[in-house]
């Protein structure tokens, strides 16, 4: 059986198919990528109204590519998944209208994915794929949450951000460090000639006994050091204020996701969603996470920041389950607001 995948909820258009039998771990046979990062660098951030043009633009062509590097014809196809929600409503609506048109052309179901259970069940496509049950770490520009994860579909949120996410927080200190969008990445090649322990930031409800994040407060304590810094600030100050930052932001999210398995009694940890591709982040869970018998997943590489194949591999997940909530009357709407918990 063959799963169609599309995402564009946000700046990247992705299309993958992924092929499922009953048992067996679902197979990646083919995906495309185009980012939007260059069109929405000139702008600091991204636009949402360009993002869903371009997204109109791209996401045919990259169909067809998959198509073609899969070998399969469109006929083949089964199931045709698609980034239901959360994400930018124009963006989602690309994706869901386009998914349910070649559905309903192929007289196929079409199943609206949730975006977030894309990214944390994408290490199920890497060599070395976790077993369920696991705690969840999911890190991504607009959300951090530590989920309990049952299985396919049974999700319970553990905690989450009270303000910004982990991903927006490496992206507007990057702004004000200057780096440009997308910060993340940026902020963390700075923070590799830096010096962590340089100045002094705050790490928010580090000791909370909860599994709550907030990461606003860190945003305004390096904005003031930025300021303290002034305008000729030099290159040194600056890596060392991006080493610090990311330093703030990795001893929070390791410290929280320990309570979370210490909590669950779970022995295996995934890391999912774009902030997950950190290596400081990488270096200091895997680690923490050592020393402890805990195995930590991460998805490939190319699968950490926003893909097709998260989406239809959840799909084929649910699939396997009995679980899909397929529809055949190719009526559609998205979801920009969606807690995973009710997914
Ligand atoms: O999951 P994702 O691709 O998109 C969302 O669903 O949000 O995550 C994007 C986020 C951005 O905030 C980006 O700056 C961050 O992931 N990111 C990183 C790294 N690569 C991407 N943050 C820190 N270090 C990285 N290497
Ligand atoms: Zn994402």
């Amino acid at each position: 059986m063959n799963i169609l995948g599309i995402e564009s909820s946000c700046d990247e258009t992705g299309v993958a198919l992924v092929e499922v039998t009953a048992q067996e771990l679902p197979r990646l046979r083919a995906h495309a990528l185009h980012s939007q990062v260059e069109m929405h660098q000139a702008y600091g951030g991204v636009v949402p109204e360009l993002a869903s043009r371009d997204h109109i633009r791209r996401v045919i062509p990259l169909a067809e590519n998959v198509m073609r590097d899969a070998g399969v014809a469109l006929t083949d196809i089964d199931y045709v998944a698609y980034t239901r929600g959360p994400g930018l409503a124009g963006a989602l609506l690309v994706g869901a209208g386009v998914a349910c048109a070649l559905a309903a052309a192929l007289q196929r179901p079409a199943i609206g994915v949730h975006h977030l259970e894309g990214h944390l069940l994408s290490p199920f496509l890497s060599v070395d794929p976790p077993t369920f049950p696991f705690v969840a770490l999911l890190v991504s520009g607009g959300h951090t949450q530590l989920m309990r994860v049952e299985d396919a579909g049974r999700y319970e949120l553990l905690g989450e951000t009270i303000d910004d996410a982990a991903g927006e927080a490496f992206d507007k200190s990057a702004k004000l460090l200057g780096l440009g969008y997308p910060g993340g990445p940026a902020l963390a090649r700075m923070a590799e000639f830096g010096d962590p322990r340089a100045f002094d930031l705050p790490r928010p409800l580090l000791h909370s006994a909860n599994l709550d994040f907030s990461f606003a407060g860190l945003k305004t304590a390096v904005r003031t050091q930025v300021m303290k810094l002034g305008s000729n600030v030099c290159e040194q100050d600056k890596a060392n204020v991006a080493a610090a930052t990311q330093q703030a932001i990795v001893d929070v999210l390791v410290r929280k996701s320990l309570h979370a398995l210490r909590e669950t009694g779970c022995d295996c940890l995934v890391v999912a969603g774009g902030v997950g591709a950190n290596a400081r982040l990488r270096e200091q869970l895997n680690a923490a996470c050592a020393k402890r018998q805990v195995r930590v997943h991460y998805p490939e590489l190319a699968l950490c920041t926003d893909n097709g194949a998260m989406i239809a591999l959840a799909a084929a997940m649910r699939l396997q389950r009995g679980s899909a909530s397929a529809s055949i009357d190719y009526a559609f709407s998205v979801l920009p607001r969606w807690p995973l918990a009710t997914a």
